[in-house]
């Protein structure tokens, strides 16, 4: 696992946005660069870094596809709060991305295991996600996978703790009984089965959850400690966010990275 230390969430982002970028332009195949992507506050500087250099003419989108983490359940696309509807917003309305490339697990369908059974399937006949950008919740849940969801899972319905639903409360009228309370949501291993995964952690709030994921024990309490077996992860993070490691693992990552540009 690399542990990217970045001075602030602008640099942290920008470094993550370039890495994205220098990933897709070196995708020579034919097949499209497959891109995993996230949703919450953490992703929303990477996603202008990347607009940005799609606006300078530095980056395309149109041999890349892509699968987002979660969405949901029981949100239309039309919601403002929907996943959908911030994966545009954010992103997909100023990129030339082919709109038959953006895959979004869909919270208003009829029969949930399906429809997850069936995102697996796509990913799975596409040849898998090359890159897979995420976040991290407070209690170190990557995507929707709340503690104890199995570290093998696959794409599912995922009911929220209710911490999750109060943090989350803040983009619904401060309100948790108007928070969803399920969600369709990728599997700690459709995430790990990505050849690469680049987490972006910023803020104090988010240090307890990086110390756990780097330090801790490998555990379906903490399930973005997964990556800690996976071949390709890389952290991106902020100062703000390192202040729950050791000060030797914080000095072990710093000297590592000194020879690393990207
Ligand atoms: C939700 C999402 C996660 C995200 C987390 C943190 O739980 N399902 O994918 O990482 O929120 O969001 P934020 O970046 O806003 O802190």
């Amino acid at each position: 696992m690399r542990v990217v230390i970045q001075e602030n969430y602008d640099k942290m982002s920008k470094w993550a946005a370039e890495y994205i970028a220098s990933k897709i332009k070196a995708h020579k195949e034919e097949r499209p660069f497959v891109l995993g992507l996230a949703t919450g506050s953490s992703p929303i500087g990477v996603y202008n870094e990347l607009v940005k250099m799609y606006k300078a003419g530095e980056l395309s989108f149109k041999n890349v596809v892509t699968f987002n983490m979660d969405e949901y359940l029981g949100l239309p696309r039309e919601h403002d709060q929907s996943y959908w509807y911030f994966m545009h917003y954010y992103l997909f309305d100023h990129v030339d991305i082919p709109a038959e490339n953006v895959n979004i697990l869909n919270g208003m369908c009829e029969d949930p295991e399906e429809e997850c059974a069936q995102y697996e399937a796509k990913i799975a006949a596409i040849g898998g996600i090359d890159l897979f950008l995420g976040g991290i919740g407070q209690d170190g849940h990557i995507a929707f996978n709340e503690p104890y969801t199995s570290l093998t899972s696959r794409t599912g319905v995922r009911v929220l703790t209710t911490d999750t639903r109060i943090v989350n409360s803040r983009f619904f009228d401060n309100d948790v009984d108007k928070t969803p309370e399920k969600a369709l949501s990728v599997g700690v291993e459709t995430v790990t089965d990505a050849k690469e995964v680049l987490l972006v952690i910023n803020g104090h709030n988010k240090a307890a959850a990086l110390a756990a994921t780097v330090e801790g024990p490998v555990s379906a309490k903490v399930t973005c400690s997964a990556l800690q077996m996976h071949k390709n992860a890389i952290i991106a993070c902020d100062e703000p966010a390192c202040g729950e490691l050791k000060v030797d693992t914080y000095k072990y990552f710093l000297d590592i990275e000194k020879s690393q540009r990207l």
